[in-house]
């Protein structure tokens, strides 16, 4: 069975794309730009005797998206995608009162409107073939709404306010939608922030590791979560 990771190149996508390797997926990479990384996470998983394979596209690009998923149902036929791992996302973080309109639109394009860009067109092959598993990955930032990322938190908020309601659309197809909503988590993303000082507001006194957070994803991504739809399992070591 395939698993796409959107996103799947660097942090905690690629921790993600391992994992589901490691069960047994067949993972889809896909990224927007950096190969090198993307070629690394493949190696990666050739190395522990997985497969998996590159899907080059920008979530935020709906053509793009349609094409580069219509490109790969048709070079697989008779297969589906089973596993959505709605992981590719940005953040542009500033004031709002400073806030220029492309990063407002780059970020709420790179995590909501992926959303729909990437999970519409796989719903239906999930349904018919009765089994599907969609994981978003939100953020706490979505939960509690942080300063400097009103943007950021509309974006995660959205995610999980569009789980809730497709959780209710496919749950008697066996089909499960569920939001994860890290905290922070070590990867590029969180680089040029002050850790020693974010550490202190964080209960568990630490950053979480991106293989943490791929460890809850591949729980949502197995036939053992099968009960849990709809929720958001906030990973922060505390932070709320
Ligand atoms: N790290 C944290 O503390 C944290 C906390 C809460 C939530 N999150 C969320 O977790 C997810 C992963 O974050 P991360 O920390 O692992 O980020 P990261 O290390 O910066 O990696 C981002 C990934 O997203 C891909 N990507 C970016 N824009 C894309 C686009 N338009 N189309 C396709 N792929 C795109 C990147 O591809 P390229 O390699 O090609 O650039 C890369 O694979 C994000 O949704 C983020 O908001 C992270």
């Amino acid at each position: 069975m395939y698993a796409l990771v959107t996103g799947g190149s660097r942090g905690i996508g690629r921790a993600a794309a391992i994992k589901l390797a490691q069960m047994g997926y067949k993972v889809i990479i896909n990224y927007v730009s950096n190969d090198a990384k993307a070629e690394e996470t493949l190696s990666a998983i050739r190395a522990n005797g997985g497969e998996g394979e590159l899907l080059k596209f920008d979530v935020s690009d709906q053509a793009a998206s349609q094409q580069a998923l219509e490109q790969w149902q048709a070079d697989h036929k008779g297969e589906y995608i089973a596993v959505l791992v709605n992981n590719a996302g940005i953040r542009r973080d500033n004031l709002l009162l400073w806030m220029e309109p492309q990063d407002w639109y780059k970020v709420i394009g790179t995590a909501l409107n992926a959303f729909y860009n990437v999970t519409q067109p796989l719903i239906q092959p999930m349904c018919r073939k009765k089994f599907g598993r969609i994981i978003n990955v939100a953020s706490v930032s979505g939960l509690i709404g942080l300063p400097g990322q009103t943007n950021y938190s509309a974006a995660k908020g959205g995610i999980i306010a569009a789980t809730k309601a497709l959780s209710k659309e496919v749950a008697p197809k066996n089909v499960t939608v569920n939001a994860i909503a890290p905290g922070f988590i070590k990867t590029d993303m969180v680089e040029g922030l002050d850790e020693e000082e974010l550490k202190k507001t964080i209960p568990a006194k630490r950053f979480g590791e991106a293989e943490e957070v791929a460890e809850l994803i591949g729980f949502l991504a197995s036939e053992k979560s099968a009960y849990i739809t709809g929720e958001t399992i906030a990973i922060t070591g505390g932070l709320n």
